[in-house]
């Protein structure tokens, strides 16, 4: 079968093989990766135990590594840090019978590529060995992946993601992924009306690479791009994760930058966003609904393993002069820092009817500088926390009908 848009390298031999070493699979999945990827690399009579994998790994130097997460997924998910010490440019993929949104996010975490589902998904493993021999960029090409995630809805995550992308736009190649599958705003917030949209992405999930892609985007006047949701509800399906990866992944090799306003809901393509960027925006407004919010999605995320450096709080709407909570409030029932505030502004509201970016509305104003300062978030690298106070901290904000 044909591998759309897959170049093949201009001075090397199509004679290449893969050099895998698989671990954990029993003899049943040895058989169905022989079947998936016999043709193309070179295998193992058996798989390695777990215990093992990681002298094999130092000998033979594998180029692409497939760990079972059948019967020891605890075990999968600890090997992979210790093969990708060795070799760090090794490509990790996780093999399985079944689907498992929540087995995947861990394998996602901890360095896997790609998580397959055999028989199924035999050619996703096919062109994953075939990627890991015949393309030389793997990570280090990938852009910046930023989720904007909103405590609720109405909070601003679609008017951060926009705002933020165009702060961007005017230096970096940057794409706007609108995530929301149930209320996507990007585009009424552009005021563009994209001909290919994230339903139609979805539908040719198969054959998206990085040339596909350029045709499937809109571009905005300020240069971002942007993938968009349908117009309407109608044949609305959700992505599983492993989807939302694949389209991630492609992605973010075509871009500097990628932000994906996930909305505030909590599904599979939300918490795949979480748990991939290299940093989340935890969007909230300075009252105590969305505190309460916030601070449920701050204890999901723990659960799923993000770091607290990679999260960002930003606090939208603010109205100085008429804050229903303090800053030093929220900083103390969230038991960590607000990096961002942006100010309430009817600037704000009239780029949004107008649809148009703040900065084009008035470039001064005061919610136009704190969205570039909010920028420094995502540019600036590390951000390094206070520890969380312990105690209740909910306490003050949940004592009052939360
Ligand atoms: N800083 C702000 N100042 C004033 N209004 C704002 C501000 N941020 C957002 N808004 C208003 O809030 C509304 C909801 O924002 P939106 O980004 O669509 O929320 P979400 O995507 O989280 O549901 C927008 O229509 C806009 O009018
Ligand atoms: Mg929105």
């Amino acid at each position: 079968m044909r591998i759309p848009g897959t170049p093949l390298p201009s001075s090397s031999s199509v004679m290449h093989t893969a050099n895998v070493l698989v671990i954990g699979a029993d003899a049943r999945s040895m058989g169905l990766i022989r079947e998936a990827i016999g043709a193309e690399a070179v295998l193992p009579n058996a798989a390695a135990a777990f215990t093992d994998a990681a002298a094999v790994a130092r000998k033979n130097r594998p180029n692409v590594v497939i760990a079972s997460f059948d019967a020891e997924h605890e075990e999968a998910l600890r090997i992979a840090a210790q093969i990708r010490a060795d070799l760090p440019k090794v490509v990790l993929v996780a093999i399985a019978r079944k689907t498992d949104p929540d087995r995947m996010r861990a394998a996602m975490r901890a360095g896997y590529s790609e998580f397959i589902v055999l028989p199924e998904d035999g050619e996703a493993l096919r062109k994953a060995v075939h990627g890991a021999v015949f393309t030389d960029a793997h990570d280090d090409d990938a852009g910046q992946m930023v989720t904007v995630w909103g405590a609720k809805g109405g909070v601003g995550s679609t008017f951060v993601s926009v705002n933020l992308a165009g702060e961007l736009s005017p230096v970096q190649r940057v794409c706007v992924l609108d995530m929301d599958f149930s209320m996507g705003d990007v585009a009424a917030m552009l005021d563009i009306e994209p001909q290919n949209t994230m339903a139609d992405v979805f539908k040719n999930l198969s054959r998206l690479d990085e040339r596909t892609l350029n045709g499937q985007v809109a571009i905005h006047s300020s240069k971002i791009h942007v993938l968009a949701q349908p117009k309407t509800l109608e044949n609305r399906e959700e992505p599983r994760s492993d989807a939302v990866m694949k389209l991630l992944t492609t992605v973010s090799k075509s871009y500097q930058y990628v932000v994906l306003d996930c909305g505030s809901r909590v599904d599979d393509a939300a918490l795949t966003a979480a748990t991939v960027a290299d940093r989340l925006l935890l969007v909230t407004t300075p009252d105590v609904l969305s505190v309460k919010n916030a601070w449920r999605r701050l204890q999901l995320l723990e659960r799923l393993g993000v770091e607290k450096s990679r999260i960002s709080l930003v606090l939208n709407r603010v109205d100085r002069k008429n804050l229903m909570l303090s800053v030093p409030d929220i900083e103390l029932n969230l038991g960590r820092r607000v990096d961002a505030q942006v100010s309430e502004d009817r600037l704000a509201m009239k780029a949004v009817n107008d649809g148009k970016l703040v900065r084009d509305v008035d470039r001064r104003c005061q919610v136009a500088r704190d969205l570039e300062a909010l920028t420094g978030l995502v540019t600036n690298g590390e951000v390094i926390h206070e520890k969380a106070p312990s105690g209740n901290i909910f306490t003050s904000i949940f004592k009052r009908g939360g």
